[in-house]
């Protein structure tokens, strides 16, 4: 077991997250509940913030808001004073909702739609990341139907394969993403923008993968973005101004995991950054980062109640919980590990191994394989540790289960900023053909 950020365990030998209890927690939200401590959130930022403001004062911390993204969380990161990193039309629009300022939204996707780019040219977001040239070419018609101007970064694929799970590795050659360094059309697309009237070239951004650990593949994606920019200064006598080096810093899911800390993360990148323009004799262009994971991940706690018991005798005990890959798909999806305990008795004996399942129609529905806990029974709390990052996210609706709520805990006090799904939104957007319907609904 690890304990992060404010957690506790408190006098009653329950877990307290944020000042809360979360025995408290359960009774007044309910579960499952996403539980997010808000100061480590704070810190999290602030080490980024600080540190990059620190060795490098041209630069720009952006919060990756796939990870976690609500209108809370938006004002949180506008007040922590980090630009915002959305991925898709709803990113934005929860953005703006929240009232975050359009101009620090840097725009991703590898295919935007017309109408999602539309809405990012109304709204004036600050950076489009341009990811095809097939893209490039439909923003330059956009943007000057609408009158626009619009500041681009071209994503490239810096060919590193980092080490983490396959499904989020993204800097290798063969990947969705990106435009190819190798096979020139990351050149193309530059010599493309600079004849373009309603684009401008801005910078260049990378983004190689998620949940890495070894400082290697960063310290080689600056290296070989900045050897691009000197080449294109070679080539076209543009000098590139910004860089955008991505997310990607693995944090700690289990107890054994040990990254890096923040600060010493940053250190590095910076230093990579620095040597590699040195060399080239380049001006150093403004920097940003993108983290993601390693603001909210470590933040985030699932509280679950434990239901029914099953003993498969001579093989394993199976607890389940009223959640599961609802709540968490990353189990299902990449194999992820987790701790957890049982919050309402975090010290407990005897311990036995068990595997958690979920409640889900589905036998990869599982959420830690093998784990030693204080022997269960139905109506315990478990809380999975380190689920603040694309769980919440990545929540779905499977078996039409609504999805939890979310609670951001600080000094003591619990604030919902995402209510429970009820069964009424789960129907909300549903019609019945009037052929469909039952007589009593008729014309209804
Ligand atoms: N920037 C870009 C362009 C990205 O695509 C991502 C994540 C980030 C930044 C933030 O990366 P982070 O610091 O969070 O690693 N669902 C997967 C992770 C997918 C990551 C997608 N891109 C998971 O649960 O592990």
């Amino acid at each position: 077991m690890f304990l992060t950020g404010t957690m506790r365990i408190n006098e009653h030998n329950h877990l307290e997250i944020g000042g809360c209890d979360t025995v408290e927690l359960a009774k007044e939200f309910g579960t499952p509940l996403y539980i997010m401590d808000e100061a480590l959130i704070r810190h999290n930022c602030a080490a980024y913030r600080d540190t990059l403001a620190r060795l490098y004062p041209k630069s720009q911390v952006a919060y990756a808001g796939k990870a976690f993204l609500t209108m809370a969380m938006c004002r949180l990161i506008a007040e922590e004073g980090l630009a915002l990193d959305v991925a898709s039309g709803g990113e934005i629009y929860t953005a703006l909702q929240a009232g975050f300022p359009a101009a620090k939204l840097i725009f991703h996707g590898n295919n935007k739609t017309p109408e999602e780019i539309k809405l990012a040219l109304d709204c004036g977001v600050g950076r489009f990341v341009v990811d095809s040239i097939s893209e490039l070419e439909l923003l330059e018609v956009l943007a000057e139907e609408a009158k626009k101007n619009a500041k681009v970064y071209f994503r490239l694929k810096p060919g590193i394969e980092a080490h983490t799970h396959h499904y989020i590795q993204t800097g290798q050659a063969d990947s969705k993403f990106g435009l190819g360094l190798a096979d020139g059309q990351a050149m193309t697309a530059v010599k493309l923008i600079l004849k373009m009237k309603h684009l401008e070239f801005k910078g260049l951004h990378c983004h190689i993968g998620s949940q890495i650990f070894d400082f290697k593949p960063f310290q080689l994606a600056a290296y070989t973005m900045v050897d691009f920019i000197h080449e294109i200064k070679k080539e076209t006598g543009f000098l590139v101004e910004e860089l955008d080096l991505g997310g990607g810093f693995g944090i700690r899911y289990l107890k054994d995991d040990d990254p890096y800390s923040l600060t010493k993360f940053v250190e590095l990148v910076v230093s990579s950054v620095k040597e590699r323009a040195a060399e080239h004799d380049l001006p150093l262009p403004k920097l940003l980062l993108e983290p993601g994971r390693s603001i909210v991940g470590e933040a985030g706690t699932t509280l679950y109640t434990v239901g029914a018991i099953k003993d498969v005798p001579g093989i394993r005990r199976y607890v389940a919980v009223d959640g599961g890959m609802t709540d968490n798909l990353r189990t299902a999806l990449y194999e992820a590990k987790y701790e957890a305990v049982v919050a309402n008795r975090v010290h407990g004996s005897p311990l036995e191994k068990v595997s958690i399942a979920g409640r889900a129609c589905e036998s990869g529905d599982m959420l830690i394989w093998d784990i030693e806990l204080p022997q269960l029974n139905r109506g315990d709390l478990l809380a999975v540790l380190s689920t603040g990052a694309y769980h919440y996210s990545m929540a779905n609706n499977y078996n039409r289960y609504p999805r939890p709520a979310v609670v951001f805990v600080r000094d003591g006090r619990a604030n919902l900023v995402v209510k429970r799904e009820t069964y009424a939104d789960l129907v909300k957007n549903d019609l019945i053909p009037d052929y469909l319907k039952p007589s009593g609904l008729k014309n209804n």
